[in-house]
């Protein structure tokens, strides 16, 4: 079976990464590409990943850059066309919800190439967010669904799809997050920030209906501000959120708050398991916190991953100072919210894709 594994943005990297490993162990079976979408190509977003998950070079890089999310979509369905009519896979893996996940998707569909949709299901129903767009779409022409939770079951089932096409095989980013604890912690990021034996809160933010808007990131770093009088405030900042920053002439901030560059996944990973609470947009991190029993505060209105509110340590809250420092503080206090691990978040999911994988009937 020839297979064509998609890369794109940093989230893709840690769900593609378990599946490559446990493909390769079985030569005979599989002929595995991966191919790079160049929707991320900084050092710090793509290059550094691939490096701390053991994962060789891409076969092949696309280079689609950082463009409006049309040209971005379209740069890339133009590139990976021509590599489906060079090299037909039997199958394309597409993961997540990202630019790269529908344009490869609509290329492979398009060329008669079946198509499996890693975390595929996950729904937010906020059709103002690019992923949910992405989400749904992907999930319209793929052929088989790879799902994390029983949700994602029901929300495909709603939509009509197939039981038979659907796997509840657990989250992905569960096997790279298991895999890589002792390296994460073997990592001296706690001592570069002088967080030894110190509390500190970890932010990310860079969805753009919260960064996009320069009154939004404004309030953004009120919030920051005050919780920083209370302890470390520790916020590696995506590039987005980097430039959104500088034109919104954003520089007054706490000695506490510190801000830093993109990290690594392994300095990342540390920075998560030791924090008292996490304030982030991110999907990823609503569930690497639940799986490492650590209260998050999610600033989104709704979220596309239920399980993290339901069963983990997730909150969802609005972008409210007051309310948002509450519960910070609650955190801080050692109240924040606690939450049990869900079902297939064993670090297994790959090897359950590939018994899948080894059986399936490509007509
Ligand atoms: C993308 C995904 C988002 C995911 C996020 C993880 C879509 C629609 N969005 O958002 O779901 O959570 O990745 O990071 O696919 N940039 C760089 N260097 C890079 C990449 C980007 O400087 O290596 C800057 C560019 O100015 C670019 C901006 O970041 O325009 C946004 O990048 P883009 O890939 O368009 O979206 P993300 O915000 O990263």
């Amino acid at each position: 079976m020839k297979i064509h594994l998609i890369a794109g943005a940093r989230p893709n990297f840690l769900k593609l990464a378990p599946l490559y490993k446990e493909l390769k162990k079985f030569p005979d079976l599989f002929q595995i590409k991966i191919i790079h979408t160049g929707q991320h190509y900084d050092l710090k977003m793509s290059g550094l990943f691939f490096k701390q998950l053991e994962l060789p070079a891409p076969d092949l890089n696309l280079e689609a850059g950082s463009a409006s999310h049309t040209v971005q979509t379209a740069k890339i369905m133009l590139a990976y066309e021509q590599v489906l009519l060079a090299d037909k896979p039997d199958i394309v893996v597409v993961f997540g919800d990202v630019n790269s996940t529908i344009a490869c998707a609509l290329t492979a569909v398009k060329m008669g190439v079946k198509i499996a949709h890693v975390e595929a299901g996950l729904r937010s129903y906020d059709r103002s967010m690019p992923e949910e767009i992405n989400r749904m779409l992907t999930d319209t022409i793929t052929d088989f669904y790879f799902t994390p939770s029983q949700d994602a079951d029901e929300n495909l089932q709603k939509e009509g799809v197939a039981s038979k096409k659907i796997f509840l095989v657990g989250n992905i980013m569960i096997d790279s997050l298991s895999t890589y604890l002792q390296k994460a912690q073997a990592t001296s990021i706690l001592e570069d920030l002088q967080l030894v034996d110190q509390p500190y809160l970890l932010v990310t933010m860079h969805r753009p209906a919260n960064v996009d808007n320069a009154d939004k990131l404004k309030q953004l770093f009120g919030i920051l501000n005050e919780l920083a009088q209370k302890c470390k405030v520790i916020f590696p900042v995506h590039p987005r959120t980097r430039s959104k920053i500088a034109a919104a002439g954003l520089t007054q901030k706490h000695e506490n708050l510190i801000l830093t560059e993109p990290l690594g996944y392994l300095e990342f990973l540390h920075l998560q398991m030791k924090a008292k609470g996490v304030i982030t947009d991110s999907g990823g991190i609503q569930e690497e916190t639940t799986y490492l029993q650590i209260p998050c505060l999610t600033l989104r209105d709704n979220t596309e991953r239920p399980i993290t509110i339901h069963s983990g340590t997730n909150q969802l809250l609005p972008f409210n100072h007051a309310l948002i420092v509450e519960k910070a503080e609650a955190i801080l206090s050692g109240n924040g919210k606690k939450g049990k691990i869900p079902p297939l978040w064993d670090g297994n999911t790959a090897e359950r894709i590939v018994e899948i994988l080894k059986n399936l009937e490509i007509e």
